[in-house]
């Protein structure tokens, strides 16, 4: 009994040294004969083709201001590697897979052009990465990396607005001479396992686009890349409480200088108060926005707008009681008079006449100090109307 339980052990145990040792033999043989940094093909007439597929696994966000998308993402490049790769079946039996570390067999070297912080994919830290080896030869490779590319955001529409952004892989020293990239399926989708939603960014579509761009200075080569395409919308819901309701509410507010009295002292102190609102609005929202002129938001027009109009009024309201507090009864003199009469007579035109006949005749239908301040509040409201009407469409224009 005991021998036999020896004899199991030893069989166990030189079973799987034998194993180890074949593998063992198996990574010296493979290594003695290749060189990592050439291309593992025997005809080097045809390019070696890459094929490459991108998992978004989450989507950390879009930076207005710095105009960066950062996202988590991980390719899954697989090619045929026709030097590292053995026998299974008679030498090396039943070892049909290998890991390997990335610094040990040939793998792409690519870029993405467009990341602000780290072009290659190969990971640069102490991460170690590995390759899958198949006894056939076939590589499987999986990068992981946090991208964080550039991107140009158009905050027109903000906070309705959608953004396209492109990541650029290319083959930065390699031409279509030594390898071709080529995606598998639709290039990009996001990872069914790992994939986080974002809570500021709806990701609406993803695309692949593989193609070559001419060598700049030889034409008759090219270089081989993907572009990959991110379409993402905002979600608007949080901009919509905090940015949209607010900016109505004050408008709205605006409109109640038209039903305050000018006798009422306050009239100027609300306008006042309002105009002041709309400059900290304007300056909340701009420290969200991109600095640019290069697009500027709907909404900051509209906020500008309302600052215009609010200052107008304010005007207007200070020259009315200014007026008020004038003798009524005086006329005011010539200059005033040809001023505001394009407003007040435009079916007469006789200005001339009007001026020379002078003050004892202002009683026939003549131009008082009362006449002007009702002319100007009646401008007001007219000009509180366009803007109402201004803001709306735009408004709509915008969401649609
Ligand atoms: C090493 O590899 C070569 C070619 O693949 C093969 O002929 C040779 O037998 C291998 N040697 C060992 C010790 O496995
Ligand atoms: C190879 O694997 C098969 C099935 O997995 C097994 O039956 C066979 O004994 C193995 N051969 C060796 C030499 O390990
Ligand atoms: C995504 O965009 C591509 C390219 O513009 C288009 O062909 C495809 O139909 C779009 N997919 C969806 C689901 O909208
Ligand atoms: C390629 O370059 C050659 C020499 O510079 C030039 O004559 C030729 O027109 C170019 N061809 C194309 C397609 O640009
Ligand atoms: C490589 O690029 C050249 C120049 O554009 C082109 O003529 C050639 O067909 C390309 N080779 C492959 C394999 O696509």
């Amino acid at each position: 009994m005991f021998a036999i339980t020896v004899v199991v052990i030893l069989v166990t145990v030189s079973y799987c040294n034998g194993n180890y040792e074949r593998k063992q033999l198996l990574r010296q043989n493979l290594s003695k004969h290749y060189n990592p940094e050439l291309l593992p093909i025997l005809d080097s007439n045809l390019p070696l083709q890459v094929n490459v597929k991108l998992y978004v696994m989450a989507l950390q966000g879009l930076e207005d201001k710095s105009q960066i998308l950062t996202a988590s993402v991980f390719w899954y490049f697989t090619w045929k590697d026709e030097i590292f790769r053995w026998d299974h079946y008679l030498e090396y039996k039943n070892i049909t897979k290998l890991i390997v570390k990335v610094s040990d067999v040939w793998v792409p070297e690519i870029y993405i052009v467009n990341d602000v912080r780290d072009m290659s994919i190969r990971s640069t830290g102490n991460n170690i990465e590995y390759v899958i080896v198949r006894s056939n030869g076939y590589m499987a490779w999986f990068p992981a990396k946090e991208l964080q590319t550039s991107c140009a955001v158009d905050v027109s529409k903000y906070p309705f607005d959608t953004q396209a952004c492109t990541i650029r892989m290319e083959t930065w020293y390699h031409d279509n001479k030594s390898f071709i990239l080529n995606t598998i399926g639709s290039g990009i989708e996001k990872s069914e396992v790992h994939f986080v939603e974002n809570g500021e960014w709806d990701i609406l579509n993803l695309s692949a686009n593989p193609f070559q761009y001419q060598d700049y200075w030889d034409n008759s080569s090219a270089y081989s890349c993907v572009h990959y395409t991110l379409i993402l919308k905002r979600r608007s819901s949080y901009h919509l409480v905090t940015t949209a309701f607010p900016f109505l509410i004050l408008m709205a507010l605006n409109l109640l200088v038209v039903v305050l009295p000018t006798e009422c002292g306050e009239k100027l102190g609300f306008c006042m108060s309002q105009f002041l609102t709309m400059i900290v609005f304007l300056t909340l929202m701009a420290q969200n926005m991109p600095s640019s002129s290069f697009t500027i938001s709907y909404l900051t027009y509209l906020i500008s707008l309302q600052i215009l109009v609010s200052g107008i009024t304010i005007l207007i309201i200070a020259i009315s009681i200014y007026l008020k507090s004038r003798n009524m009864d005086d006329s005011p003199s010539c200059l005033v008079r040809i001023i505001f009469s394009p407003m007040m007579y435009f079916q007469q035109n006789d200005l001339k006449k009007r001026c020379t006949r002078g003050r004892n005749s202002r009683h026939e239908g003549f131009i008082t100090w009362l006449d002007i301040d009702k002319k100007l509040n009646c401008c007001l409201n007219i000009l509180l109307l366009l803007n109402v009407i201004a803001t709306v469409s735009i408004f709509v224009f915008v969401i649609i």
